[in-house]
């Protein structure tokens, strides 16, 4: 479904490095996506629209190159409805790439919500999603409290990039179903009552 009804949701894949494992859980967060009636998906991978991490002064206009970098970014963030981090853990939190992107926006994230999708080594990126709460808080969004994590995630995922156990399938719905809750309810707030702050 799409148009009035349907919530756009722009899935933001973190990571950027070489040889990355991100795409594998991002695709297998998309085949839940396609399966949703209620939901069209965005992929917004930062390892392809990648931005500089030196700002302009403020009230000083992008340069000319980054503003062409940022207009493959930002519009399709300001056209979300709701967001889904895709996000590995780097040193207990997440990844500068990341950070990076979000710091170049601020009223594209406004009162919409965010869920996450993390991955790692033993703590199944749990540390980085934490962390990124604090930083959404600051940017008017509202994160979802239930999370889908992949501890040792080389080892979750079958040939066909499905999740090999079930309850990362649950915990995808769980996730995105309290996602379309807020989307749906903060759409509509909005629409009522612009969000001005
Ligand atoms: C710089 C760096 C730091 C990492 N730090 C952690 C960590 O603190 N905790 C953890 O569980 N895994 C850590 N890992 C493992 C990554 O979470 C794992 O390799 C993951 O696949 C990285 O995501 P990517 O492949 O999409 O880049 C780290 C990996 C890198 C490259």
């Amino acid at each position: 479904m799409d148009g009035m009804f349907g919530l756009r949701v722009a899935v933001i894949v973190g990571s950027t490095r070489d040889g990355r494992f991100g795409p594998v859980v991002a695709n297998w967060l998309l085949t839940h996506l396609e399966q949703r009636e209620d939901m069209t998906f965005d992929l917004v991978d930062l390892a392809e629209t990648p931005l500089p991490t030196v700002f302009p002064a403020f009230g000083r206009p992008a340069a000319p190159g980054t503003a062409e970098l940022l207009a493959t970014v930002s519009p399709r963030l300001a056209a979300a409805d709701a967001f889904v981090i895709v996000t590995p853990e780097y040193n207990h939190s997440f990844p500068a790439s990341l950070k990076n992107a979000i710091d170049w926006h601020n009223k594209e994230w406004h009162a919409k919500p965010v869920g996450f999708v993390s991955y790692g080594g033993l703590s199944g990126g749990l540390r980085a999603v934490e962390q990124l709460r604090v930083v959404l808080a600051e940017l008017h969004a509202v994160t979802i409290r239930d999370t889908v994590s992949f501890h040792g995630a080389w080892t979750r995922f079958d040939a066909d990039a499905g999740a090999k156990d079930p309850a990362a399938d649950a915990a995808a719905k769980t996730m995105l179903d309290q996602l379309a809750w807020w989307a749906h309810a903060l759409r509509d707030a909005k629409a009522l009552r612009p969000y001005t702050a």
